[in-house]
């Protein structure tokens, strides 16, 4: 099958899993697996940060950054489609107290005018906007980037407001070599970032919470209160190093693929709605004599697996599993399909 779901399907390479079976681990709770240390400095290093904390998930990275960064009936702004608002079963409000302050935006991006306008006054009848979250990409945007200098303009903001800034950079990887900008730019302008080894790097396991020392020491603990403080570990974090050293430059093709795959869906009358193509994610509409769900069937049929993610809309993720040969086989079955 060629599955098409998300960019969370790919399984370990062969170098990878030889670096995984070769790492040398120990115990992480002690501060003991060099193979963890070793990845956590290495993130560290390349966002030109003090500090980082390997996590099972970017769920977990999401929210002990939210637990670190509020008090409980403080709110949080972020965009109507992000991850943490939609995705994550509440966890803002369950783990840390707050509430979500959803901001319409642009394909899932939000600009530092809507902040400012949804930043509450000091009135005691308010919650205390405590944290901004930006997502890069944005999943539900169709993988859309951030332009650099909205993300500038929203962290001018946030220090003379005195909030936090956080990104869900589950896909920042991908806004990277979609955009040109760099890991360092990002590095200087969040108080954390969250980035997930387990999408578009291909790892089976992880996510990596980055920022300054004080916070890393102080999300350790929050970790450990989430039941993540992981073992020997160091198994997973060799993963993370492996995709760090050879899976960044590839996801150039990944982005190649999608745009080759949009260009079949363009030339059919059932397809519209196709979010503008940024990196590796796909969202369009099924209509006319197709909706989402015969879409789908009729790909299964012929090995393809999409995923309708509304009444309306299909989604589509090329990775690290799909090569050009499948990403040709695709695009003649899209052809093939009568209008
Ligand atoms: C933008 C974004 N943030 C966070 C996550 C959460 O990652 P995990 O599935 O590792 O919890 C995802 C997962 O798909 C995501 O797309």
């Amino acid at each position: 099958m060629i599955d098409l779901r998300s960019d969370t399907l790919t399984r370990p390479t062969p170098g990878m899993k030889k670096a995984m079976m070769e790492a040398e681990v120990g115990d992480d709770v002690f501060g003991e697996d060099p193979s963890i240390n070793a990845l956590e400095s290495l993130a560290a290093g390349i966002f030109g940060r003090e500090a980082s904390l390997f996590c099972p998930s970017g769920t977990m990275t999401n929210q002990i950054a939210i637990k670190v960064h509020t008090q409980p009936g403080d709110e949080v702004i972020c965009s109507d489609l992000a991850h943490v608002y939609i995705y994550e079963g509440g966890g803002m409000a369950f783990n840390s107290g707050c509430q979500a302050r959803p901001v319409q935006g642009d394909l899932g991006r939000i600009t530092a005018s809507q902040v400012e306008q949804v930043i509450n006054p000091p009135d005691d009848h308010k919650a205390r906007t405590a944290l901004v979250c930006l997502e890069n990409t944005a999943n539900r945007g169709g993988g859309s980037c951030y332009d650099l200098q909205e993300i500038i303009r929203i962290r001018a903001l946030c220090q003379k407001k005195g909030i936090r800034l956080h990104l869900d950079g589950a896909r920042l990887f991908n806004a990277l070599a979609a955009t040109g900008q760099t890991a360092r730019q990002f590095g200087g302008l969040f108080d954390s970032i969250s980035l997930c080894l387990s999408k578009g790097l291909g790892c089976p396991v992880g996510s990596l919470l980055i920022g300054d020392r004080d916070l890393i020491r102080e999300a350790r603990r929050v970790r450990k209160k989430f039941g993540g403080g992981m073992r020997q570990a160091g198994f997973l974090a060799a993963a993370g190093t492996y995709a760090l050293n050879h899976h960044v430059d590839r996801l150039v093709e990944d982005h190649e693929h999608a745009r080759l795959i949009a260009a079949a869906l363009a030339k059919k009358s059932f397809v519209s709605n196709l979010f503008p193509v940024q990196t590796n994610i796909l969202i369009f509409s099924v209509t006319g004599s197709w909706n989402p769900e015969t879409f789908a069937v009729q790909l299964k049929q012929q090995g393809i697996i999409v995923m309708p993610i509304s009444p309306t809309q299909v989604r589509i993720v090329t990775h690290l599993d799909i090569s050009p040969a499948m990403v040709d086989q695709v695009c003649a079955c899209i052809e093939g399909l009568k209008d």
